[in-house]
C-alpha cells in the first residue's frame, strides 16, 4: 500500500468561525480567539481545522458572500493574524483548510459592481446576465435555494441577473475564461500562504446550463417542502463541464505538493463518485454526506457503507461527515446515548472523518426564538425546517462562566450551558472523553486509518463490521436498538466501549451482549 497522504491518516474539525470563541467582547468569534483553542483541537486528537468563511463579506449569509476573496474581514480579523494562526497550528501539528466559495461572490464584490454597472462593462460576463422573458419575467423558470426565483431584475441595465442561494449572492460566471483565473488566483494567494488544502462550496453547482433551459417539475414534491424542491436540478446542478474546472483546481493544489482538495457535494453516490475525476485527478474528497440523513438504523447503515465501498473508483479514498453548519447536529438527530455511538461509526468507518465543532461535547441543537432567528435560509422561508441557527450556536467552553466562556458580550446566538468542555474534561465517561479516546484509538491502530472495511453486517439493530491491516484485526459493533442485544464476537480483547467499563474486557468467542446505546471496538 503506498504512503498515506496526510489527510488520508487525519481527522478534520470543522469550525464556524462565528461561534468558536470571541476574543474581544462583540460577541462574534473571530482569529484570536480561534487561535487560543488551537491546543484545544489539537489535544482532542484532530489534525485539520477546516475554518468557514473569514473574508470580507456584508454576512447576508454569514461570509458565503464573499466581498473580497483575498483578504479577512475585520470582524474576524487581520491578515496577519491569520498568518500567525498558520503558524501556531503548523507549530501544533495541525493542518489548516479554508472555505474556498467560487460558486459566487457578494453582490458588494467590486466584480459584481462592475459588472452590474453596464451592459458593456469588461466584467459583464463575469456574472450570469439575461434578458427577460417576453412578458417581462424572469428569463426562465430556475429558482433559488433560499426561496423564490433565482433570477433578480436589475433596474439600471434592464436584465436579470442569477443568483442559486440569495440575491445578495450573484452566481459568477465559470464558463467565462478570466473568472477561472481570477479565481485560480485565488487559490494561489492562500496557497502561498501556507493554507493546507480547501473545502469547495457548492462545487457541484458551479456550472450551469449554457441553453438556460427551463428545469423539469419534480414529480416527488410533497407541499410544505422547501419551494425550489418543486423543480428537479437538471440544468443548475451537476453539468458535466464542471468536472474539467475540478481538474484544474485540483492541478493547482498539485503544484504546492500535498494540499488537499474538498468539494462539497450533495449528490447520490453515483454522481458524486465522478467528482474524484476519472484518472484520480479531481477532488480528493467529495464530501460524503450519507449519515447526515441516513436513516439511523443498523439495516440502512450497513447497506451505505457497502454501497459506499462499493462504488468508489480503485484510488480514491473514502471520507464521511456526521455533522456540519447546514443540518441539525447528530445528538438532536439521534439523541445523546445514540451520539456516542455516532462518535464509534464514525471514528472507526473506513475514510477520513470530519468531525463538527461541538458534536465531541455532544451539543445539541440550541433553542432559538423567533427574534433571534439570524439564518437567512430560515428568514426567507419561514417554518420550511430550513433554519441553520440551532446547529451554528456558541461552542460550551465552561458551564460556570458567562454565556460558557465563549463572549464577554451578548453572543449573536444564544448559548447552551447544557454541558460544557470543562465540566467534561476529567470525566471519564463523557463525551468529550469517548471522542479523545477514540482518537487516541486511530493513531494507535493502523487498521482503522488505512485497513480493509469487510464484513459489514446488520443483525437486528446491531451493526458490526472489522478494519484490517497486515496482521491487526478489530472488530467493532454497535448497538442501534433500544434493547440490549446479543451479538456474535470472535475472542480478542475490547480495546474501547462507549461505556468505559469494558475497556479492557476479555471476550470469548461466542455470543456476547451489548447494552443499548453501547459499541465496542475489540482487538480480535
Ligand atoms: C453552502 C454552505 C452554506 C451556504 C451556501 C451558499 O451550502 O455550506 O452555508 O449557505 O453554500 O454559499
Ligand atoms: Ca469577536
Amino acid at each position: 500500500m503506498p504512503k498515506l497522504r496526510w489527510w488520508q491518516r487525519g481527522v478534520i474539525y470543522q469550525i464556524y468561525p462565528r461561534s468558536f470563541q470571541d476574543s474581544n467582547g462583540d460577541g462574534i468569534g473571530d482569529l484570536v480567539g480561534i487561535d487560543a483553542r488551537l491546543e484545544y483541537v489539537s489535544a482532542l486528537g484532530a489534525d485539520a481545522v477546516w475554518i468557514s468563511p473569514i473574508y470580507p463579506s456584508p454576512m447576508a449569509d454569514f461570509g458565503y458572500d464573499v466581498a473580497d476573496y483575498c483578504d479577512i474581514d475585520p470582524m474576524f480579523g487581520t491578515l496577519p493574524e491569520f498568518e500567525q494562526l498558520v503558524i501556531h497550528a503548523h507549530q501544533l501539528g495541525l493542518k489548516v483548510l479554508l472555505d474556498f466559495v467560487p460558486n459566487h461572490s457578494s453582490k458588494r464584490h467590486p466584480w459584481f459592481e462592475e459588472s452590474r454597472s453596464s451592459r458593456d462593462n469588461p466584467k459583464r460576463d463575469w456574472y450570469l446576465w439575461r434578458d427577460p422573458a417576453p412578458d417581462g419575467g424572469p428569463p426562465n423558470n430556475w429558482l433559488s435555494r433560499m426561496g423564490g426565483s433565482a433570477w433578480e431584475w436589475d433596474e439600471h441595465t434592464g436584465q436579470y441577473y442569477y443568483h442559486a442561494f440569495l440575491p445578495e449572492q450573484p452566481d459568477l460566471n465559470w464558463r467565462h475564461h478570466d473568472v477561472r483565473r481570477a479565481m485560480d488566483g485565488v487559490l494561489r494567494f492562500w496557497l502561498d500562504r501556507g493554507v493546507d488544502g480547501f473545502r469547495v462550496d457548492v462545487l457541484w453547482l458551479l456550472i450551469k446550463d449554457d441553453q438556460f433551459r427551463d428545469n423539469p417539475p419534480n414529480p416527488a414534491y410533497q407541499p410544505g417542502e422547501p419551494e425550489h424542491h418543486r423543480l428537479l436540478q437538471t440544468y443548475t446542478e451537476d453539468q458535466p463541464e464542471v468536472h474539467e474546472i475540478v481538474r484544474s483546481m485540483r492541478a493547482t493544489l498539485d503544484d504546492y505538493g500535498e494540499r488537499v482538495l474538498i468539494g462539497e457535494i450533495y449528490l447520490p453516490v453515483t454522481q458524486l463518485m465522478k467528482y474524484y475525476g476519472a484518472a484520480g485527478d479531481g477532488a480528493d474528497m467529495p464530501f460524503n454526506f450519507q449519515l447526515l440523513n441516513a436513516r439511523w438504523s443498523a439495516a440502512t447503515l450497513a447497506g451505505m457503507i457497502r454501497d459506499y465501498d462499493c462504488a468508489l473508483p480503485k484510488h480514491a479514498w473514502p471520507n464521511w461527515v456526521l455533522g456540519n453548519h447546514d443540518n441539525p447536529r447528530i445528538a438532536s438527530r439521534v439523541g445523546a446515548a445514540q451520539a456516542r455511538v455516532a462518535a464509534v461509526l464514525l471514528l472507526t468507518l473506513r475514510g477520513t472523518p470530519t468531525i463538527y465543532y461541538g458534536d465531541e461535547i455532544g451539543m445539541t441543537d440550541g433553542d432559538i426564538e423567533r427574534d433571534q432567528v439570524r439564518d437567512p435560509a430560515e428568514l426567507r422561508q419561514p417554518g420550511m425546517g430550513q433554519g441553520r441557527d440551532p446547529e451554528r450556536t456558541p461552542m460550551q467552553w465552561a458551564g460556570s462562566l458567562p454565556n460558557a466562556g465563549f463572549t464577554d458580550g451578548k453572543p449573536w446566538l444564544p448559548v447552551a450551558t447544557n454541558s460544557s468542555v470543562r465540566e467534561q474534561d476529567g470525566d471519564a465517561s463523557s463525551v468529550l472523553s469517548l471522542y479523545r479516546r477514540l482518537l487516541t484509538l486511530r493513531r494507535s491502530h493502523a487498521a482503522l486509518v488505512q485497513g480493509t472495511i469487510a464484513n459489514v453486517v446488520a443483525n437486528g439493530d446491531v451493526l458490526t463490521y472489522e478494519r484490517r491491516y497486515r496482521d491487526q484485526a478489530l472488530f467493532i459493533a454497535l448497538n442501534f436498538g433500544v434493547e440490549c442485544a446479543m451479538v456474535q464476537s470472535r475472542s480478542g480483547v475490547v480495546v474501547l466501549s462507549t461505556s468505559v467499563r469494558r475497556d479492557g474486557e476479555v471476550l470469548a468467542a461466542g455470543t456476547i451482549p451489548l447494552a443499548t446505546g453501547e459499541a465496542i471496538v475489540a482487538s480480535v
